[in-house]
């Protein structure tokens, strides 16, 4: 069944909100599930969080954030084009319980991931403390969501445009250090920024989980694309995870296999653009 895309809009610099007709997806999907997006026949699979869903109208929300080529061209799309294929949900839901108190912390496109995950802690009875950050004011998303479902939502810009200045760890630090009995945290964001959170929480005990982006390609425990090191045992992120006990990932390893294709991601991106330029010259 063709996926068309219902609506587009531009949230932020670089970054889109999807609403795209998948109707069997949107019945199934949890917080903490994702899907795997083809563009076009051409494209490369991606991994993609599913951030909403309406039954009524058979579709599910994606928020994407421009980075390479898989990204950029999806991000071209408009409402009205559809996509090659959208295969999901994929991935175990994300553990809610009602817990007590649950920090909610999102970084960058992070926050589109969390604030599924900030939501279904609501509906089950948790107070919800959120941070939510971005390099700058300009790539801040989803503050009014993530302001309507917290019961208190912080606000820290690495530059200082906008709110706090610093980082999503410096009011994660003050809560624990005010004394506030956090019995969950959720983190979300860039790999560093996860790894800070989980070096943040474990001297005190935190339960901490974080959701990790390695390089996924079937999405379904096959291709060992997503291989990661838990506790250290191998374990693959889209059927084991993609959400783990943040204490026990060995994030040294993940970010090395991260950045295995630089080089090629970079050709990828450039040939990509001049295409898009010979494209809009006329060219081809
Ligand atoms: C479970 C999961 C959920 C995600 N949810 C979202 C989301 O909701 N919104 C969003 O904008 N991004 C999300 N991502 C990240 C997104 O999949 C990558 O940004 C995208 O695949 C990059 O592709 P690219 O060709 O544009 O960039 P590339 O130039 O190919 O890569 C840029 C960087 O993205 C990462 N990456 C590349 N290919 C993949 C891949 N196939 N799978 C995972 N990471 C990759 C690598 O770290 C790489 O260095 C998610 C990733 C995972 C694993
Ligand atoms: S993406 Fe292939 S095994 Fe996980």
């Amino acid at each position: 069944m063709a996926n068309r895309i219902l609506d587009k809009t531009a949230i932020a610099d670089d970054i889109c909100r999807f609403i795209i007709e998948a109707p069997k997806i949107a019945k199934k999907r949890k917080a903490g599930n994702f899907v795997i997006v083809r563009a076009n026949e051409y494209a490369e699979r991606i991994p993609l969080t599913i951030v909403d869903s309406d039954i009524e109208r058979g579709s599910i929300t994606l928020i994407v954030q421009s980075v390479g080529k898989s990204t950029r061209l999806l991000n071209s799309f408009c409402a009205g084009d559809e996509l090659a294929d959208v295969i999901g949900p994929l991935g175990h839901p994300t553990l809610i319980e009602s817990f007590g108190t649950v920090v909610c912390v999102g970084g960058g496109v992070g926050t589109a991931e969390i604030l599924p995950i900030a939501r279904a802690s609501r509906a089950s009875d948790n107070q919800v403390i959120s941070i939510i950050g971005a390099r700058t004011k300009n790539r801040l998303i989803l503050e009014d969501e993530m302001r309507e479902t917290s019961d208190e939502l912080h606000i820290v810009t690495d530059d200082g445009s906008y709110e706090r200045q610093g980082l999503v760890v410096d009011p994660l630090s003050d809560l624990i250090v005010q004394g506030i009995d956090i019995d969950v945290v959720y983190a979300i964001g860039p790999m560093p920024m996860m790894r800070a959170v989980a070096e943040l929480t474990e001297p005190y005990n935190i339960k901490t989980l974080v959701s990790l982006n390695p390089v996924m390609i079937d999405g379904t425990g096959m291709c060992g694309g997503c291989r990661v090191v838990i506790d250290g045992k191998t374990r693959f992120a889209c059927v084991d995870g993609p959400e783990f006990d943040a204490h026990q990932v060995d994030f040294d390893t993940l970010i090395r296999r991260n950045r295995a294709y630089a080089q090629e991601e970079k050709v990828s991106l450039e040939r990509f653009e001049n295409e898009q330029v010979a494209r809009f010259e006329g060219l081809v």
